[in-house]
Parts: structure tokens; sequence; C-alpha cells
């Protein structure tokens, strides 16, 4: 068993060998998470040493460091990452902690030819090799090659920058392969830039954060003037057993939709997608690479998303507008035919992204209660539920020493709806 945080026992009185087992049935049949799941201090600290550490974490985009000496930092469950661009244009990653005596290094964002120890002057260079330690020529046996930052793991893919605390993490890529079955790179986010950025800070927790990404249910409730208009309810899918791979993917299936006023694309787009994405697969897809990284794709433009936990009760939340490069040069001129169509684009994904922050606030006020059990799942709710079983089967179970629970595999391989395609009542 995995060496444990918090107290095993503690551990294994919030969440039960019972409680998985029925959490882990058909989604129709088995119960959702209750309320202590979302604001548990010990079961945040479980999930921050087997998923945060272990998982690969997206912390922004190619072209927000574009040039050498650019650097961005992210907070992560109480770990600050300095992201940066080093002088042969390669991206790095390294902790945010001095290796002196431990001050943070830089905040922010910004333009930097090394990074200087505020406390007492130790000085990095952009690849974390210590180059400068001032006054310790007396000290004995010092070498400054023992001390360098610590580096992460960095992976690029489709423009996106993942980085990973564990250092023997399978590559990203061939995690998300699958990912083609959908179309996936005909939406070409690699020759994307981002537009327009938002970071909101949230009142809540990441998990129940993430499940509203992954549930169609709550559209007519939370985006009855928004999204729903254009994409409602009853016109989502979520693709069971497509994969067992770590992410998911829904479709609203509605082809040509986009983001803006009309639901018409505004800019050029990639013909294939109409013609070389399998039917059930075309429209607006909606997909999650667990734990922390998703986005939304139309045809012209793509809002993505990056969620930063803090704690069990606050989540930073990074999204990001990004349309065709050349689109995106002719925005940044000021070309009067391409402003204010990438602004209306903007203007709704900040408007549907401001309900969801909304009602995950309210939501988890009342998570905070003491007296609540768990509930139950609907046919709309199949990603939330596909979460939940990867979490089940990636961390609580494995961690607690419960191992398999019951028989079913990996989580998103064996998805089921219902035992025998039972519909939910209305
Ligand atoms: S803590 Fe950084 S130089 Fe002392
Ligand atoms: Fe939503």
């Amino acid at each position: 068993m995995a060496d444990l945080v918090a107290d095993a026992d503690v551990l294994r009185k919030l969440v039960t060998e019972d409680d998985l087992r029925e959490f882990r049935k058909p989604t129709l049949e088995a119960l959702n998470f209750p309320p202590h799941f979302f604001t548990s201090p010990e079961i945040f600290e479980l999930e921050v040493k087997e998923v945060f550490m272990r998982e690969w974490l997206c912390v922004g985009r190619l072209e927000n460091v574009p040039n050498s000496g650019d650097f961005l930092t992210r907070e992560i469950a109480g770990e600050s990452v300095i992201v940066v661009r080093d002088g042969d244009g390669e991206i790095r990653a390294h902790v945010n902690y001095c290796r002196h005596r431990g001050s943070q290094l830089v905040e922010g964002c910004g333009n930097t030819k090394s990074f200087r120890c505020p406390y007492h002057g130790w000085m990095y260079g952009l690849d974390g090799k210590l180059r400068a330690a001032p006054e310790f020529r007396q000290t004995v046996d010092f070498k400054k090659e023992d001390f360098p930052l610590h580096s992460l793991g960095v992976e690029l893919w489709q423009g996106f920058i993942l980085v990973n605390f564990d250092k023997d993490a399978q590559p990203f890529a061939p995690q998300v392969s699958d990912m083609e079955k959908w179309g996936m790179s005909l939406y070409g986010m690699g020759g994307q830039v981002t537009t327009h950025q938002w970071e909101f800070e949230i009142n809540c927790n990441w998990k129940a954060y993430l499940e509203n990404y992954h549930e169609e249910y709550h559209l007519p409730w939370v985006h009855g003037e928004t999204f729903q208009v254009f994409t409602p309810m009853k016109g989502w899918t979520f693709f069971e057993g497509l994969t067992d791979q770590p992410w998911q993917v829904g479709v609203g299936q509605f082809p040509g939709i986009c983001i803006g006023d009309t639901g018409e694309p505004e800019f050029p787009y990639n013909p294939d997608l109409l013609t070389k994405v399998p039917i059930e697969y075309q429209g607006m897809p909606i997909w999650l690479a667990f734990p922390l990284f998703g986005a939304l794709n139309s045809l012209d433009a793509t809002v993505w998303f990056a969620f930063f936990p803090d704690s069990a009760e606050k989540t930073r939340f990074v999204m990001g507008l990004m349309v065709d490069k050349e689109i995106a040069e002719r925005y940044f001129d000021g070309d009067p035919d391409v402003v204010p169509k990438v602004e209306m684009y903007a203007r709704n994904s900040e408007g549907f992204i401001s309900e969801d922050n909304g009602i995950a606030e309210t939501q988890h006020k009342g998570l905070r209660t003491r007296v609540g059990g768990a509930g139950r799942f609907c046919e709309h709710e199949l990603g939330a539920w596909m979460f939940h079983e990867w979490l089940i089967d990636r961390v609580y179970a494995p961690a607690l020493g419960y191992g398999e629970i019951n028989g079913h595999g990996k989580a998103n391989g064996d998805a089921k709806l219902a035992p025998n395609g039972a519909s939910s009542s209305e």
C-alpha cells in the first residue's frame, strides 16, 4: 500500500470500501460522492499526493512564453512552479524555491536572464543550474552543481505546456492517443494562438468543478439563456467505452455549432471537420484529460481550461480562447474584420463560464453540510460518473489498500450507462 499522508485509519473511515463499491456501480445504479469528499482536508491531501504529484498538469500555452527568458508561475496545491523558455528556446519547469534556505524566487510572469533569490542573492540560470552563491568560498565541500533548482518533467502537446512532478511518469501523448477516434487533431490546436485568457479563483472543490464540465444535466438550469440555446441538454452525448485511456469526450451534436451569437463559424475552418470526422462526433466536442486539463473545440475556435486546486475548498481556474494563428495576428493588429468577432467569442466564453463559476460556489456552500449523504446520477451525468470511476481506480482504492473494486477493470473502458439499457425517469 502507498505511504499515506494522513493517518490510514482516518482515511479509511472517510472513504470506506463499502462506499467505493456503491460508487463503482453502473451509472444509473451508483451513488455519487457524498459532501465530505469535497471538503475533507485529509482526502484533498491524498489527492495531492496520488494525483497532482503524479499526473501531467497543463500550465499554459507555448504562446504564453514566446521568447527566450519569458517565464510564468503557477500555484498548485501549495507548490509554486516556474515555467520558462531558456536561451535555446526550450521550455523548462522548476519548483519555485531556492536551494539555499527555501525562499520563493519569482512571482507572476515576465522576462529574465536568470533567477536571483531575493533573500541572499543565489543566482540560477534559466536551465535551473546554480550559477552564483555569494560568500560561499569558505563553506566546506560546497559545490554549486549539487544545488540546482528542482526541475519537473515537461511535455509539449498541441501547443500546450504540460509538467509533471513525477520524473518517472509515462509520457502524456500516448495516454491520449485515442483522441484521434473523434478527430481531435483536425481542430489544429497546435496551430492556434490564445487571444484572451482569464483566471478565476473559485470557492469550491476541484472535483465538483470538473464534474460540471462533464455533465449536461445542468444546462437548462445554469445556462438557460446561453449554452442551452445552441446546445440543449438532450443534444449532448458522452461516449461510453470509447477508450480506456484517462480522458473522455462529450459532443454537442449540432454540426456547424460555434461560440458566436449565431452559432455559425465566423472564420475559415478545416473542411475535413465536416467530412472526415465520424458523424456522431461532429458538433462541439468538450474533452477532459484527467485530472486537470481540457477544452471545448468548435470549428473555428477553442476554449481551453486548466484547473489549479489550492485546497479542498479553493480552486483556481485558467481559461483561454484561441483561434487560428493568422486570425490571432490580425486580431492583435486591430483588423476591423476580425476584432469584433473575436471579442464576441470572448464575451460568450466569459459569459457561460461565469454561470458555471457561480453555481460551483453555490454548490460548495451546500457541500459544507455535516449531515448530507451521497446522491444518485441520471443518464445526463455519464461524464461525471466516469471521472468518479477513474478516481476510485486510480487513487482511492489502491491508496487505501482496497484493491480492485467490483472487478470492473479500467474505468473508461467498460463504462456502462445501465445494465440493460434502462433509461431514466422524467
Ligand atoms: S534563501 Fe535563497 S539565497 Fe538564501
Ligand atoms: Fe456549465
